[in-house]
């Protein structure tokens, strides 16, 4: 495991996503592919972009009964991409078996985290509409601590959580975080931000990366000052 700045490819199609990846002539960034992109082109476009030589991130958020999900996991492995994910929400025993889904018969399986509350669930509306009592600082712990119980390698969580989730999990425990601005860029949505030097100093083994890199005048050189400030 080595810590990588992940660019989210949020496109509406094939065509916009190779534009954008054929400005990169000497890295081969990892990249993030989501439910959009995916559900827009299929897994053609996974294995097309693998081909490439990139390493892949695919960020469906799997939420089912456990025996679903383990099927689905095992249909995904072999799509040979990098890293998946899964909502620990849906149980211990579903990310169990998730991850039995995912390993294929030589033992090998993509990194497997899980997602615990999404940035965009306030705490009131979880404890009003989901009915989730504690704090929401206890719950992103404690569901980061089921998807270690699962054999899990890490969850999804704002950079201000992964130190928690560090604490409560070990250094060893994988936390990968979206949320990254310059300190000079704007925010568009996301509210609670942190920059890439931010995130190294927190521990971040991942940062996602969308607009400040996709919608740079100059992605490249984008993408590069976040490979600076986060590694080296
Ligand atoms: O453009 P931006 O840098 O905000 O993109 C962040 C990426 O990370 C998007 O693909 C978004 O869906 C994803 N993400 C997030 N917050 C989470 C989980 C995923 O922003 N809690």
């Amino acid at each position: 495991m080595g810590k990588d700045v992940i660019i989210a490819l949020d496109f509406a199609g094939a065509r916009e996503t190779f534009e954008f990846l054929d400005k990169f002539e000497e890295e081969k960034p990892f990249v993030k592919i989501g439910m959009e992109l995916f559900y827009s082109e299929g897994p053609e476009i996974v294995r097309e972009i693998k081909h490439r030589g990139h390493k892949i991130f695919l960020d469906l958020k799997l939420h089912d009964i456990p025996n679903t999900v383990k099927k689905a996991m095992a249909a995904l492995s072999r799509l040979d991409v990098d890293m998946v994910n899964l909502h620990a929400a849906g149980t211990i025993d579903m990310m169990r078996r998730g991850l039995e889904g995912l390993t294929r018969p030589d033992g090998t399986r993509p990194l497997l985290i899980a997602v615990t509350q999404l940035t965009s669930t306030s705490e009131e509306r979880m404890q009003k509409e989901l009915l989730i009592a504690a704090p929401i600082n206890d719950v992103v712990v404690k569901y980061a601590e089921n998807a270690k119980a699962a054999g899990l390698d890490g969850v999804v969580c704002s950079p201000l959580e992964a130190k928690m989730v560090k604490e409560a999990c070990g250094s060893g425990f994988m936390t990968v975080t979206p949320g990254i601005r310059f300190a000079d860029s704007d925010k568009g949505d996301q509210v609670r931000v942190t920059t890439p030097e931010m995130a190294r100093e927190i521990g971040s083994d991942y940062i996602v990366v969308g607009r400040p890199v996709t919608a740079a005048t100059d992605p490249v050189e984008a993408y590069r000052r976040c490979v600076s400030e986060f590694i080296d």
